[in-house]
């Protein structure tokens, strides 16, 4: 018989996943609480960029996707998988898209079925939070009546080498036949499982991951400033440094950090440091505070620049490329754009941006929305480039541009070119 697969939430995460799980042969309910983005999916229409329009419409085509805005009138699952966003509010975790999601699925929960959390959290989540849920709901035991784990997701949006299905993935489960059957479920999804003793570790490994990113990141960004004072090209000494096969990994300065990851998660792991152990987590703090203050070093690089052109800020055209949090994505959650623009903006700039890749209704408040043309980069005072996307043709960017501040380290080093 086929089994049912309910995956809440139908985002970045949850679309992918859905569409991998109808293919590995599950009856598939894509529930999200946002109807308009159900009704995309029911009309074949994808809003996540590494799922194509075709790609849904062939999932629909085989009766067994169905986009759902409510669970009324589904009495049971064999496999709920949850991926509903875990933001932070004030630098506090906000879990309650996680206790919702076990609210709505706890009536549905039968002896022998299993739930997995993916969502991004602290650990101890799933044990010490979802479970209890998912029992006063269900009146069922976890571990005794159903099985419940944690699989963190590790997905790249964009990334065209690394894919769900490639990628390695971290499984665990409260117990042996959890694990078992969470085990089970994603070697049918994904090539490799990586199996670990409990929920905790891999929810840990995560954290690990996305800190270890962000702390890494910080320091290269601190390293920029620094060098760029003592007149030494960093990225230079970046690339001889990842010329050492081993002991060194490569990561690049920039305007900051953003998406639904680096500016969140390691947060969850030092909120939870301080409040069990009442301990900093300092490595943590310091990377937040280098890369949350990137953007105004890339602002105070572009007021430098605009006096040494005799200009002020105030009145002064400035085109900013790229407001997406990353390279060929439209996702602009968090993205260090954001505060670029609303400082250049309390300078009083006079501000245009181009992004391929974003909605313009979705840019940065006071920024008008523009293409790349000749006619705009050279009606521009300054030119900023904040994000690397492939669309941006760097050779006609250096050509028309008056001057251009890389933070990317994209585009050719002529003279109207200076790098973060
Ligand atoms: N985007 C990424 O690249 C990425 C990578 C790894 C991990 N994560 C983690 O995965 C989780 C989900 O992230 P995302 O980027 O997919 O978020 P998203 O915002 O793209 O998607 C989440 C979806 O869940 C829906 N939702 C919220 N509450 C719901 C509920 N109770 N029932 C049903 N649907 C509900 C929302 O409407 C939304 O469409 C987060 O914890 C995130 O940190 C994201």
């Amino acid at each position: 018989m086929t089994e049912t697969a309910i995956i809440v939430g139908q985002g970045y995460v949850g679309l992918p996943l859905a569409m991998r799980a109808v293919e590995a042969g599950y009856d598939v309910i894509g529930y999200d609480v946002d109807e308009t983005r159900t009704k995309a999916l029911a009309d074949g229409t994808s809003f996540v960029e590494d799922i194509s329009d075709e790609q849904v419409r062939d999932a629909l085509a085989t009766g067994r996707y169905r986009p759902v805005a409510s669970l009324d009138g589904i009495d049971r699952f064999d496999i709920a998988v949850i991926t509903v966003p875990t933001p932070l509010h004030e630098g506090v975790p906000d879990l309650t898209y996680i206790d919702q999601a076990g609210e709505q699925l706890a009536p549905l929960l039968t002896r022998g079925a299993t739930v997995v959390l993916e969502s991004t959290t602290y650990p101890g989540t799933t044990q010490e939070r979802l479970a209890p849920i998912l029992e006063a709901g269900s009146g069922l035991t976890a571990g005794v009546d159903f099985h419940l784990g944690y699989s963190p997701e590790r997905i790249d949006p964009g990334n065209k080498t690394w894919t769900l299905v490639n990628t390695p993935k971290v499984v665990s489960g409260i117990d042996e036949a959890s694990l078992a059957k969470v085990k089970a479920f994603y070697d049918q999804i994904v090539e490799t499982t990586v199996p670990v003793s409990s929920p905790k570790e891999a929810e840990l490994t995560k954290l690990l991951e996305n800190t270890f990113r962000h702390v890494n990141i910080a320091l290269v960004n601190e390293l920029a400033m620094f060098a760029g004072d003592l007149g030494i090209n960093v990225w230079e000494a970046i690339d001889a440094a990842a010329t050492k096969p081993f002991g060194f990994m490569k990561f690049t300065p920039g305007p900051g950090v953003g998406g639904h990851c680096l500016p969140v998660d390691p947060s969850y792991l030092s909120w939870q440091v301080k409040r069990s152990l009442g301990q900093s987590f300092r490595f943590v703090e310091l990377a937040n505070d280098v890369n949350d203050h990137m953007p105004d070093y890339v602002v105070r690089r572009l007021v430098a620049a605009l006096n040494e052109r005799g200009k002020p800020v105030k009145g002064s055209r400035i085109l900013l490329l790229g407001v997406s949090f990353k390279a060929n994505v439209g996702d602009w959650r968090e993205s260090p754009s954001f505060r670029v623009a609303k400082l250049l903006n309390e300078l009083g700039a006079d501000l245009y941006a181009a992004d391929p890749h974003v909605s313009p209704d979705r840019f940065p408040p006071g920024c008008t929305p523009v293409e790349v043309t000749p006619e705009e980069l050279s009606a521009a005072d300054a030119s900023l480039l904040l994000v690397d996307h492939d669309a941006f043709d760097k050779r006609q960017l250096v050509r028309h541009a008056t001057y251009i501040l890389d933070a990317r380290n994209a585009v050719p080093q002529e003279t109207n070119v200076e790098r973060l």
